[in-house]
């Protein structure tokens, strides 16, 4: 019988392609075969009333990041991000959130039912990054009673937020803030420490498969407040798997000794190598900012199209984490070698030789925010048809369908599809939308 997945699998582990994508072991995480995979039997301890081996193995890692307590996850990021909000729909708080989150904030606003209030950010990379102003953070929750604050950083382009700086203003208003730090669980560890937890956050989701060397789906909930501490595993519970997989606990376990011991070696060795890629190419190649393990080319601005470097680099056997016309991402983690940079460096170079060169252009959106005429949770329930994009002018959208990734919305739930959005669902290669259905 055919076994495509498995296929798929050992042919591309086999091809030797250097890895600038998650997850962060790069296929060289230890083996954590089926022998490892058991159930709760007696000694092994249970995730949701954890106590024993899971509880001392969180409470080391907690040690390690300065947190008041850190929670594991199975379930990515993901389920950390369901886990704080829905501890701020405890508290009966309306989401004061930086528009480009991830769709797992979207379809958990929509479980629980929150209140969304968007702060726009100033589009620089298409709709995956942009600068926020810390003055609409402040009108946002002057304006708003009971709020929490949510942010992604940093985002997928590895752009970081001024946490020290969001965090002052929220202590001011009483605003408990979330950080969605899915592509930092590193940052704990560089030379400057700068994790969200260190800088002021009040809660964060990492997911170690993203930068460490963990398993698919190995994620940590963290929070620096006692508070918290003491609701968060039961938020988690709600949405997770009675079954979580203990490779994937095992996994982060592994990770914690290889960040006691190791993390920082890598780290420095992968930041000397990446300076070095960067001087290489600075003169032809654009870079955006923010966290140096994601290498964002900026390839509009640089004179190529990105999607067609991705496919360069991909003959030239190295695989990004992604692409679209403007801009390339490479993502690598401490896990990633000397030899993978110069291979990287090589087919990088003769991606700029082989692509076609085009008139340097800036990739900049704006999206202004889109009419709302529907909760978030009313929309997402509601019965829903998939049309063509060119149709969805005036359509409410329903649960949002944008790729992962990108999977930043465009039009959120409950919002009205205008021109603006079309053109954008465009340049993404969207076809398709879900809207409600009239
Ligand atoms: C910014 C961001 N947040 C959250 C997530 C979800 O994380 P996970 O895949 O660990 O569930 C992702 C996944 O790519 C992401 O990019």
């Amino acid at each position: 019988m055919d076994t495509p997945i498995y296929d798929f699998l050992k042919g591309y582990a086999a091809s030797g392609t250097v890895r600038c994508h998650m997850p962060g072991h790069k296929g060289r995480a230890p083996a954590l075969g089926s022998e490892l995979d058991i159930t709760e039997i007696s000694g092994a301890d249970s995730l949701f009333e954890a106590s024993g081996i899971i509880r001392e193995s969180e409470r080391g890692m907690s040690s390690l990041y300065g947190t008041a307590d850190t929670f594991y996850s199975a379930g990515g990021s993901t389920l950390c991000i369901q886990a704080m909000l829905a501890a701020m729909k405890q508290e009966g708080r309306t989401v004061v959130a930086a528009r480009n989150v991830h769709r797992a904030f979207l379809n958990a606003a929509a479980l629980l039912g929150l209140d969304v209030k968007w702060v726009m950010p100033d589009y620089t990379d298409g709709i995956l990054s942009g600068t926020l102003s810390l003055g609409d953070i402040k009108h946002a929750l002057a304006d708003t009673p009971n709020a929490c604050v949510y942010l992604t950083s940093p985002d997928y382009t590895g752009r970081m937020a001024d946490i020290r700086a969001v965090s002052a203003i929220c202590r001011r208003y009483g605003a408990p803030l979330l950080a969605d730090n899915a592509h930092g669980a590193h940052l704990r560890f560089m030379p400057t420490d700068c994790h969200p937890i260190t800088l002021g956050a009040d809660m964060c989701c990492d997911s170690a498969h993203k930068t460490l060397p963990a398993l698919t789906g190995a994620a940590m909930l963290h929070t620096s407040s006692e508070h918290y501490a003491g609701v968060l595993r039961q938020c988690m519970s709600l949405f997770a798997s009675t079954s979580p997989s203990y490779p994937i606990m095992a996994s982060l376990d592994l990770c914690r000794r290889y960040a006691a011991e190791q993390i920082r070696a890598d780290i420095s060795l992968n930041l000397a190598e990446i300076d070095r890629l960067r001087r290489t190419f600075v003169e032809r190649l654009s870079f955006a900012d923010g966290d140096p393990f994601h290498i964002t080319l900026r390839a509009a601005e640089s004179g190529y199209d990105g999607c067609e470097l991705a496919k360069l680099l991909r003959e030239g056997g190295a695989e990004c984490e992604y692409a679209d016309s403007g801009i390339v991402i490479l993502l690598m983690s401490p896990m990633n070698t000397r030899e993978d940079y110069a291979r990287l460096t090589e087919a990088l170079e003769n991606a700029l030789h082989a692509a076609k060169r085009l008139a340097p252009h800036s990739d900049g959106i704006v999206l202004p925010l889109p009419r709302r005429v529907m909760s978030i949770r009313e929309s997402v329930f509601s019965p829903s048809e998939e049309i063509p994009v060119a149709e969805a002018e005036g359509r409410i959208c329903a649960a949002v369908k944008v790729p992962c990734p990108p999977a930043v919305p465009i039009a959120a739930s409950g919002e009205v599809i205008d021109r603006e959005c079309i053109e954008i669902y465009k340049r993404y290669g969207i076809t398709t939308v879900n809207v409600v259905c009239r």
